[in-house]
């Protein structure tokens, strides 16, 4: 079925350049690459046309960008399609078209399925093909169309810029992806399958993105990647960059003063860059490294590739280089085959380590991946038991971690006005939130804050003008 779109009835004699500004709602699942994704959706189709709504009965255009990582998240889609179904059917009653398109990792995942089981859907696009958005919505107007074939051409080089005050409005710390895909293959994971092969981009157009967003006053730069630290990015030397030769780079793009990079894999922090935790002030000391499991036989059969020794290895090795370094990772508990001492291995190494902040998560078996075939599912109820024990161990030591900050005074990026009048919040080295009494002008500045208390997530602190000139 075709729909139209209505046009202004007084439209003007020479509309062509100005056609009518329509409304995008767009929501994005799962993790900050797709966030990223999303909001470079926002970028490519605003000359298109489309100005950003919070509010789904206004419109034009529905995009969810989806994850596919554990059942509970794909599941969770469709109910939302079934709500944003309802809204298309209102909408239309009063004479409105609705596109609704599905993009990200479910779209890769399920393609033309998405389509059969809700007829709402007009377009499906996967991870690396979104760039093509506008054409592929004028085609969806005719008939739903599918798109997920890993394209030749590199998305990025289609990415349209942000307006200066768009990127202004979006706060001082960015998120920039530099490297998308996954080649491990653990057993239990959906994403080499959904994001494809691992791929990096070229060093001189991060340092380009980078340096514009400094421009427009960010102060703070996350490097993204599935497996961000097996960059190996073309570097305009004509050699290939390791992610800590990228770091270095960026740490001199003027205004940038904080990086980040997440997430890593264990068998890619190479020493280079646990040197870089050691000579390279911007550099955060807070590290995602998941380590997923505390047993050899689980670690193996989940295909992580690197045995307990070899994590042990690499943290002594980077709290030895940054003494200051927390760390925090991800688990998954009743992975098949896990015992009730290979779960006692988990606690024993989370006790051994300790973690600053931690993910932590059921097995959820996902088709297509060697783990959802194997022998030794482990009972639904296991599973849950075993949850709530580690995640009372990893609540304990975030708690005691943020007590540990109380009494220090540390750097704080002021991001926003905080909670309430007169307060700003801003993120600690450590990514917490930060609440201190001070005037909103010191919103983008980097100031020393000494941490008086702690609510559940957040720390409260007060400026240390005297200390300012250490920091
Ligand atoms: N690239 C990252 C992680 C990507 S997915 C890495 O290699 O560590 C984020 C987290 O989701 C994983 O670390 C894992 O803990 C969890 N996860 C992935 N697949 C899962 C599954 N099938 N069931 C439960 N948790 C899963
Ligand atoms: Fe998934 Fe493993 Fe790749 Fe991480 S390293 S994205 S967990 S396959
Ligand atoms: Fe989810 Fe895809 Fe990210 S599966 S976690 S949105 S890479």
């Amino acid at each position: 079925m075709t729909e139209t779109i209505d046009l202004p009835v007084e439209a003007a004699p020479e509309p062509q350049t100005a056609a009518p500004r329509r409304k995008l709602f767009i929501k994005s699942y799962g993790c900050q690459m797709n966030a990223y994704d999303a909001q470079k959706m926002t970028d490519l189709l605003a000359p298109a046309g489309f100005d950003e709504t919070q509010n789904l009965d206004d419109a034009d255009l529905v995009i969810l960008n989806t994850c596919h990582i554990r059942e509970r998240a794909a599941e969770k889609i469709f109910s939302e399609l079934g709500k944003v179904r309802e809204v298309k059917t209102a909408r239309r009653a009063r004479g409105r078209t609705t596109q609704v398109v599905v993009a990200g990792c479910v779209a890769q995942a399920e393609g033309g399925e998405i389509v059969r089981r809700q007829k709402a859907v007009d377009l499906v696009v996967g991870p690396q093909n979104y760039h093509h958005l506008p054409e592929l919505l004028r085609r969806a107007e005719v008939a739903p169309v599918i798109d997920t074939d890993f394209p030749v051409e590199d998305k990025f080089d289609f990415l349209v810029k942000a307006p200066r005050h768009v990127t202004q409005a979006r706060g001082v710390a960015a998120f920039v992806t530099v490297q998308e895909g996954c080649d491990k293959f653990c057993t239990f994971c959906v994403v080499p399958y959904t994001r494809g092969a691992e791929v990096s981009r070229p060093v001189e157009k991060i340092v380009a993105e980078v340096a514009d967003l400094a421009e427009a006053g960010v102060r703070e730069i996350t490097l993204l990647g599935q497996n961000v630290n097996a960059y190996h990015g073309d570097g305009p030397d004509g050699r290939v960059w390791s992610l800590a030769k990228l770091c270095a780079r960026l740490a001199e793009v003027p205004g940038i003063a904080r990086l980040r990079y997440m997430t890593s894999h264990p068998n890619d922090m190479d020493a280079d860059l646990i040197a870089a935790h050691r000579d390279l002030p911007a550099l955060m000391p807070y590290l995602h490294l998941p380590v997923q499991s505390g047993a050899d036989a689980i670690l193996a059969s989940m295909n992580r590739k690197h045995d307990l020794a070899a994590y042990r290895d690499i943290v002594r090795r980077l709290r030895d280089a940054c003494p200051d370094i927390a760390l925090s990772s991800d688990f998954i508990v009743g992975f098949p085959g896990e015992s009730d001492a290979d779960f006692d291995a988990t606690l024993d190494l989370v006790r051994e380590i300790t973690f600053a902040s931690a993910f932590s998560f059921k097995y959820s078996p996902r088709p297509g991946t060697p783990g959802a075939e194997m022998a030794d599912q482990v009972p639904d109820a296991v599973k849950v038991a075993r949850l709530a024990v580690l995640q009372e161990l990893l609540d304990a030591q975030r708690l005691a971690f943020h007590q540990s900050l109380v009494g220090r005074t540390l750097a704080v990026l002021f991001e926003k006005n905080g909670r309430h009048a007169g307060q700003i919040a801003g993120r600690s080295p450590y990514l917490q939130p930060v609440q201190v009494e001070a005037p909103e002008a010191l919103i983008g500045q980097i100031l020393p804050v000494e941490i008086t208390g702690l609510a559940s997530n957040s720390l409260f602190g007060r400026l240390v003008p005297e200390e300012t000139q250490r920091l």
